[in-house]
């Protein structure tokens, strides 16, 4: 069953289009990037799925019903969306036990899931005074109190340090492994490349690509074929899609398949056939540039 189903998705505030028409699905046991530049809707796309806010148009479900008629949301879907909008005044353990007992979780529950985070030690400590990596922490560990089978995280290693951001990445792999499905928002695309599996990438509110990391980042016009060859002069007259450098001959309207399939019939020996592909980071700047709600 498809854990997330957004369906012609649209939510208006005003004048103001945050989200349009908007369709994709989050799947079991991977984790899905979602990504956009600022304003691109994510956070509000989050909210509607977790009922927070209400399309305009469309509809999202989770686990195939909307989120309000879920018998216990909790233990379907687990979210972190805002780590500082906690109360201060509480200890972790206190501020994890009351939303297990308002959702009917046991109580025992609360110090696996600080365990699990990390905060065992600090269990009974003030959140007021946590910093930022802990409350980020925390957050997790009440998105995971009901054991969901689907983890939603808004931007979840903003501010963390090296140590707190590797932890989070195989953390989020680690979930995904178990067969739950992973939905994260960020802005750190070298980050993204090493976490998801697949990406949901939006700009001004609309769907630029649903699809693997790998495929997205095919898409690039960056990407292209080296090919080297003692022979290089014939190759590329055979190829003719190529351009001729010095040494090597670079192919952008062909796979690498294509092009040692051609090669090898026309019996022209090969030293080097490479598909060289831009960082995730790259093809995303490109393929977004048009979708920018704030430029430099
Ligand atoms: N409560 C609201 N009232 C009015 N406009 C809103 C509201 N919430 C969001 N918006 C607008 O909707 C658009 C999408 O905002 P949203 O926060 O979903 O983007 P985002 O992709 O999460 O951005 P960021 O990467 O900066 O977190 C923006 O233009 C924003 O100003
Ligand atoms: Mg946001």
């Amino acid at each position: 069953m498809t854990a997330i189903r957004a369906t012609n998705l649209t939510k208006r505030y005003g004048r103001t289009v945050a989200v349009a028409d908007l369709s994709f699905d989050v799947e079991p046991g991977r984790v899905t990037g979602f990504l956009g530049p600022n304003g691109a809707g994510k956070s509000t796309t989050m909210r509607m799925i977790l009922g927070l806010d209400r399309p305009t148009g469309g509809s999202v479900l989770v686990d195939g019903v909307p989120y309000r008629d879920l018998r216990h949301p909790l233990r379907k879907v687990g979210a972190l969306l805002d780590a500082k909008a906690v109360h201060g005044g509480r200890s972790a353990r206190d501020h994890l036990l009351a939303i297990a007992q308002s959702n009917a979780i046991p109580a025992g529950r609360v110090m696996e899931v600080l365990e699990t985070v990390g905060l065992r030690e600090v269990a009974r400590k003030r959140i007021g005074g946590f910093s930022l990596g802990m409350s980020q922490r925390l957050g997790i560990a009440a998105a995971l109190l009901g054991d969901p089978e689907i983890v939603i995280f808004d931007e979840p290693v903003n501010g963390l340090d090296p140590d707190g951001i590797l932890w989070i990445r195989t953390f989020m792999r680690d979930l995904a492994a178990e067969g739950r499905a992973v939905f994260v928002s960020s802005h750190l695309m070298s980050e993204m490349a090493q976490t998801a599996d697949h990406l949901v990438v939006i700009g001004k509110g609309r769907l630029i690509a649903d699809t693997s990391v790998a495929e997205f980042i095919g898409r690039s016009s960056q990407a292209y074929v080296r090919v080297r060859s003692p022979r290089l002069a014939e190759v590329a007259e055979l190829v003719k899609v190529g351009r001729l450098h010095p040494d090597h001959l670079r192919v952008t309207a062909m796979t690498p398949l294509e092009i040692g399939a051609l090669t090898a019939r026309a019996g022209l020996p090969l030293e080097e056939l490479t598909l060289v592909q831009p960082s995730l980071e790259a093809a995303y700047m490109e393929l977004t540039k048009d979708s920018l709600e704030y430029s430099s």
